[in-house]
């Protein structure tokens, strides 16, 4: 039976994706734009074998539930692909927090992605392995690859075009991850972009408004303009909250610390740092800026109450396999 290791790092959107236009293939409402971030890893080794269940192990924990099942969705693709009905041990170790709004979802199924299907005996492109790690999670799409990315809506019914790509740029910038209190418990994504979608009277202007947020990201990364992508990068996660917000009840993901990073990321840039905020379904704070003002950027941000701990991350690879 065959095994193979991979390793995929996260990935946070600077334009959000947040709202599915179909359920069971995963297909987004909108577009994204996001950075690859070397330093936040999971490693994902797969072994096909001829146990009678798929086994899920995470941090060295054995999942059962909603964890396990949606693994198991995955390599349900993966057994149909290969035209084989083994079942799979999946061990897999993040270096950081999971389901904590570090995007753990995003590098494990994009890892998950890459191992179970070469341990298949599967050689599929990378627009392929974004289509299959989109089914455990709309951000693991982008996660195969590195650096900028940008993923597609999509307007096809079977998903084929809803896929990330990478874009070109000579930006360098580091994305520096304050931490907001580790093992909080949030609303999973899942369920909050469809509780917002559901529910909220801002969903639909979040969809109608945001191709253009999109597009201004796209070219500023493109011509490597950070104030242009920082600007609609701090919009996107505002406009990503306040559609939530306004769901009832409402999704509420920040923390004091939260606010109180977003207020000093915005006092920095008030006394002339080209710094910006973005934040996901969870507390914590990340901020966009130029290499050489990444430690006092960091510095600053762990001075915050309720800050436990601040990571300086570089643009990171796509997915890689480690071995089979
Ligand atoms: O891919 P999911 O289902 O974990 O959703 C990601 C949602 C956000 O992180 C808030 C935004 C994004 O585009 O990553």
């Amino acid at each position: 039976m065959s095994r193979a290791v991979a390793v995929a790092r996260s990935n946070i959107a600077l334009v959000k994706y947040w709202g599915t236009r179909e359920a069971s293939l995963n297909l987004p409402a909108v577009g994204s734009l996001s950075l690859t971030l070397d330093g936040l890893e999971t490693r994902t080794e797969v072994r096909w074998d001829d146990e009678a269940h798929d086994r899920f192990i995470l941090n060295g924990a054995a999942m059962t539930g909603t964890p396990l099942a949606r693994v198991s969705a995955v390599l349900d693709l993966v057994r149909a692909r290969a035209g084989h009905a083994c079942r799979a041990r999946v061990e897999s170790a993040n270096n950081f927090p999971s389901a904590a709004g570090l995007a753990s979802s995003a590098s494990g199924f994009a890892a998950l992605a890459l191992a179970a299907s070469r341990a298949a005996g599967l050689r599929l492109g990378e627009l392929e392995l974004s289509a299959l790690a989109r089914r455990g999670s709309g951000s693991a799409a982008r996660s195969i690859y590195g650096g900028f990315v940008v993923m597609d809506r999509g307007v096809r019914n079977d998903g084929v075009d809803a896929v990330a790509r990478p874009l070109e740029t000579n930006l360098d910038v580091r994305m520096v991850v304050a931490v907001c209190g580790e093992g909080i418990k949030s609303t999973l994504s899942t369920d909050g972009m469809r509780h917002t979608a559901e529910t909220s009277a801002y969903y639909q202007s979040w969809v109608t408004s945001h191709p253009q947020d999109l597009e201004m990201a796209r070219q500023a990364v493109e011509q490597g303009d950070l104030q242009v992508l920082g600007t609609v990068m701090e919009h996107s996660c505002l406009k990503m909250h306040a559609a939530a917000l306004a769901a009832r009840p409402g999704i509420l993901y920040w923390s004091g610390a939260t606010v109180d990073g977003f207020h000093l990321v915005r006092a920095l840039r008030g006394n002339g740092t080209d710094v910006w905020f973005t934040n996901d379904a969870g507390p914590h704070v990340k901020a966009l800026c130029r290499p050489e003002d990444a430690e006092r950027v960091s510095q600053a941000l762990s001075r915050v109450a309720g800050v436990t701990r601040v990571l300086v991350c570089r643009p990171g690879m796509g997915a890689e396999l480690i071995e089979g």
